[in-house]
């Protein structure tokens, strides 16, 4: 097997992506929403900078970087730190599919999206649901800050509670 690499979307991407995508909703339940049309979801008219994960010509994760979209880590990170909102970026859509885990690849989808806004002077905020261990220890051992807990709407009248943190100051 090639070693993965992690590398900017593109377009004939998005097939792959949305693959892998309904693969982590079957494994992992991400994203609660659920995966009714997974391209969309991708192509967020909110998406900034996306970028993959690959091996064998195969899609094997995600993260995009997204302008700030009413997420409550948004509001509580620009209320703490008294940063506007043109300041902040949301990290989001970061999932790698279960066979190729634990090889550091969200940790290199992480840090390629953190170089992308720190190099143009936005601070990344996210939410992650409470249940989504494996994330949280991520972003805890890639220095992310919990800056408070939320509670996340969803579907029809669902809900779970989520965190929010804030990424290392550069
Ligand atoms: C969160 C997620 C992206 C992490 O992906 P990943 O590629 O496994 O991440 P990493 O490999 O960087 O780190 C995961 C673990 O592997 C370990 N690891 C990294 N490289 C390793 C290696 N070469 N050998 C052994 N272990 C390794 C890490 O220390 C970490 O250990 P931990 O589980 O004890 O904390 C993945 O679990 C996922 O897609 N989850 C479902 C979707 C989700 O929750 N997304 C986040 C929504 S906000």
């Amino acid at each position: 097997m090639e070693s993965p690499r992690v590398r900017p979307f593109e377009e004939a991407d998005l097939p792959g992506t949305a693959a892998a995508l309904v693969e982590v909703h079957a494994t992992d339940g991400y994203p609660v929403e659920g995966v009714a049309d997974p391209e969309a979801w991708l192509r967020s008219d909110d998406v900034l900078a996306s970028w993959v994960a690959e091996a064998d010509d195969q899609v094997i994760g995600h993260v995009a970087v997204m302008s700030p979209n009413g997420e409550d880590a948004v509001s509580l990170w620009t209320r703490q730190s008294g940063e506007s909102h043109e300041r902040v970026a949301v990290l989001g859509r970061l999932f790698v599919t279960k066979s190729a885990r634990k090889q550091a690849l969200g940790e290199k989808l992480m840090r390629t999206a953190t170089t992308y806004a720190q190099a143009r002077g936005l601070r990344l905020v996210l939410d992650v649901m409470t249940k989504d261990t494996a994330a949280i220890r991520l972003y805890e051992r890639l220095g992310w800050r919990r800056i408070g807990e939320t509670t996340h709407h969803y579907g029809d009248g669902q809900q779970t509670s989520a965190l929010c943190y804030v990424s290392p100051s550069s």
